[in-house]
């Protein structure tokens, strides 16, 4: 099947509009009210095009067989000029320009010979009372672009249209007052405006000089990819990459407009040492070898296992696994963490336990292939708030949404059936649902017995489940814990699960019983399935992946597992002890105790995050070293002995890895203010003072290390391959593609265990 267009042949794909046969042909026919990706509105008609002497609608009209398409005539130019006069005529004099180089009408003004003239009159000022969107109606053309947007990328519905013809009027639902609307700010409606009349309040004027710069952003464990407008050392905006698999070109409110922390005069920008209760500032040279000098000292007094580190989930792979490198290596101390110990630990070790790998088995794109989602524990709209527009859409698109959050959270609106157990009692409730897909029989069977270790020991585990029981213990009542099962017992579903199940007691519990409801529904390895636990900080995966834990090196490698020693022989030339050290509330039980004498802390300000604060505080005050490496002065940083200032994630080079396992390139865009450095140079620093002959490998050449130190996972992985989207792990070899299904031919421990 075939039509012509411009007298060009082109082939007929199904379904197609004629505007997207058109572009494909090379043909460029003017759009207004239609925007890429979202439901053609249909509105404005100016990309007319004739098909034999009839005018079509390119945007909205199929392409058929046999159909000749001219998209630019005199009578086209005619007509589109026409509607844009028309347009004109309903706004206030003075509103546009003509403009070549102006917004997407301004374009389109010029391009058609049209030039409005001045303001006869002041025009009515912008609607200025939100903090981060300007609206101004002169410029409103309502095209309604805006309002697709918002239900169809945010899943907010702000916009609504009163009125009709030339009085139509764009409103933030019934609020007079864009701030008074339900805007969360995530700035979609602006990228789709075609005239400016939404607007960023702080985006700076784009000049000619700026430079683009593709990056991952530095807030939350999604991992958008951003493009950084910058001039000089001023960053313009920030927008969503288009291309980017976790995004497509959204942001939230953080990634987009929370940049202005970069200049804030708050910053550390020189390397400040204690001297009584004041800190001066000293150099770098003289605060390294300050460091150096007192780490050796403890170690030749105390030994190793004085020392402890805290690795950052707010920087770089590569800083964080130079860190614990230099622990390990050259202080011989396994005492490494990171706060993935208070937060989704729990959830990395039911993972690890039940399927062999501590991470996601699923990624983002499984939300869309999705025919059932339970979120658990998780709120993400407000915390991954780009994840939970992907999940608001999947509900509204069809998707049965099960949440389960003590909480109404605002997906509870979008959800076929929302449970709201009681706080902690996550564990009888996913038993209960269990016995109930026990019970009425509605287990993949199939899957239990070919992918799981002896499904039946815990099928007639069940029978000490009681649901009336559960029921009582979690306040769910019967009916609705029975129809959440008999919802699961559809088919495969993806488990989105959050803090709310980790950050208890019971954590791993928790998750393993979430699990367990994945493994009887055949879920795990499975696309549009599988469990995607969200991580709370930009690189929390990451700073875990790379040996932030006292028991295992980077990749998740038992310390004592011969190969990883014999690695480590070949890359470090020393390995650490093969026993673990301790963990973070070890730590600081450790320093209360008088047994851990020294402390370096990267980007984490335990002093307020914590749990049992006065404990921590005794902790922190003990201690005779404490190095705290920060942006800002913080709880934490007051207690410390040497604060490192740090560059933040718009200022150094290297990687993160988000949720869904991906690493992807972060790049800086300015250079840190002051003397504060990029992370992984501090660690550099004071291995060379400790006498480690480790060179000043880049952050290309650390991730080429990693690659060395843990092939299972990364063999793969260089930052030459990381361009666009990244990798996932694992990912073992140059030519391997990454895996964004983990367990899809069989579990990482061979079978997994209920
Ligand atoms: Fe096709 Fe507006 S762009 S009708």
């Amino acid at each position: 099947m075939s039509a012509r267009i411009d007298g060009r042949s082109v082939e007929v794909h199904a379904g197609e509009s004629i505007l997207a046969a058109a572009r494909r042909a090379g043909s460029q026919i003017p759009t207004l009210c239609w925007s890429a990706g979202l439901a053609p509105e249909g509105g404005c008609r100016i990309c007319l095009v004739e098909e034999d002497g009839r005018l079509l609608g390119a945007c909205h009209t199929r392409i058929e067989d046999g159909m000749q398409i001219v998209t630019a005539s005199p009578r086209l130019h005619a007509l589109r000029r026409g509607l844009l006069e028309l347009q004109l005529a309903q706004r206030p004099a003075g509103a546009f320009r003509a403009d070549p180089a102006g917004s997407e009408f301004e374009r389109l003004l010029h391009a058609h010979g049209l030039a409005p003239g001045p303001a006869t009159a002041p025009l009515p000022p912008p609607d200025a009372s939100h903090p981060f969107l300007r609206f101004d109606r002169s410029r409103c053309i309502v095209c309604r672009r805006c309002l697709h947007a918002c239900d169809e990328i945010q899943g907010q519905f702000v916009y609504g249209v009163e009125g009709r013809g030339g009085d139509a009027r764009l409103v933030f639902g019934a609020s007079e007052r864009f701030s008074e609307s339900g805007c969360v700010a995530c700035g979609a409606c602006v990228d789709r405006c075609p005239t400016g009349a939404l607007a960023d309040v702080d985006r700076a004027a784009i000049d000619t000089q700026e430079r683009r710069i593709r990056s991952t952003c530095g807030y939350c464990g999604v991992g958008c990819q951003v493009e950084i407008r910058v001039d000089g050392e001023r960053v313009l905006a920030i927008d969503g990459a288009q291309d980017a698999s976790v995004n497509h070109g959204h942001l939230c409110l953080k990634g987009r407009y929370a940049h202005g922390w970069r200049g804030s005069p708050d910053r550390l920008t020189r390397p400040l040492l204690r001297t009584g209760d004041r800190f001066e500032a000293v150099s770098w040279q003289e605060a390294v070898g300050f460091a150096a000098g007192r780490l050796r000292e403890l170690r030749e007094r105390h030994g190793p296992q004085a020392l402890g580190l805290l690795t950052s989930s707010r920087s770089t792979n590569e800083a964080a696994y130079l860190l614990q490198k230099l622990f390990r290596a050259v202080l011989g101390s396994n005492n490494v963490d990171c706060c993935a110990r208070v937060c989704h630990s729990s959830t990395a070790d039911a993972l690890r336990l039940a399927t062999g790998a501590g991470a996601a088995s699923a990624c983002y794109d499984d939300i869309e292939a999705a025919q059932r989602i339970v979120v658990a524990g998780a709120n993400p709209t407000e915390a991954h708030p780009v994840v939970g527009t992907r999940l608001k859409q999947a509900a509204l698109r069809g998707a049965a949404l099960l949440v389960i959050d003590p909480r109404r959270i605002e997906l509870a609106d979008f959800a076929t059936l929302h449970l709201a157990p009681r706080p902690g009692t996550n564990v009888p409730l996913f038993q209960a649902i269990a016995r109930r897909l026990r019970d009425t029989g509605r287990l993949d069977r199939g899957y239990l017995s070919a992918r799981c270790e002896d499904p039946e020991a815990y099928l007639r585990s069940l029978d000490a489940v009681s649901i009336e029981s559960a029921a009582l213990a979690t306040g769910v009542p019967r009916a609705q814990i029975e129809r959440a099962a008999d919802l699961l017992a559809e088919g495969p579903a993806l488990f989105v699960s959050g803090l709310g199940l980790s950050e208890l007691t019971q954590g791993v519990a928790s998750v393993l019983g979430l699990v367990n409801l994945a493994l009887l529904t055949g879920s795990i390895g499975r696309r549009g399935a599988g469990m995607l636990p969200l991580r709370g900080q930009n690189n929390v995966q990451g700073n875990a992946d790379m040996g932030a834990m006292p028991d295992f090196a980077t990749g998740y490698q038992p310390l004592g597992d011969p190969g990883l020693r014999a690695r480590l022989l070949r890359e470090w030339g020393s390995a650490p002890p093969a026993t673990p050290g301790l963990t973070l509330p070890e730590m600081l039980a450790a320093a209360r105790a008088g047994r851990l004498r020294g402390l370096w802390i990267q980007g984490e300000d335990v002093a307020q995050s914590d749990p049992h604060q006065i404990a921590v505080l005794e902790a922190l005050d003990r201690l005779e070293l404490l190095i705290v490496q920060e942006i800002f002065p913080t709880e934490t940083t007051r207690r410390a002995h040497l604060v490192l200032p740090s560059a933040g994630w718009l200022e150094q080079e290297g990687t993160f890895t988000n949720a869904e396992r991906r690493i992807q390139r972060v790049r800086a865009a300015t250079r840190p203010p002051g003397e504060a450095r990029p992370d992984q140079e501090a660690a550099l620093d004071v291995a060379a003072a400790l006498g480690a002959a480790w060179g000043r490998p880049t952050p290309a050449q650390v991730m080429d290390e990693i690659a060395r130190v843990a092939p299972r996972l990364f063999g793969g992985v260089s930052h030459a391959r990381l361009q666009q989207n990244g990798l996932q792990w694992p990912c073992p070899s140059a030519d391997h593609p990454g895996t964004p299904v983990l367990h899809a031919e069989s579990f990482m421990r061979g079978k997994a265990r209920l």
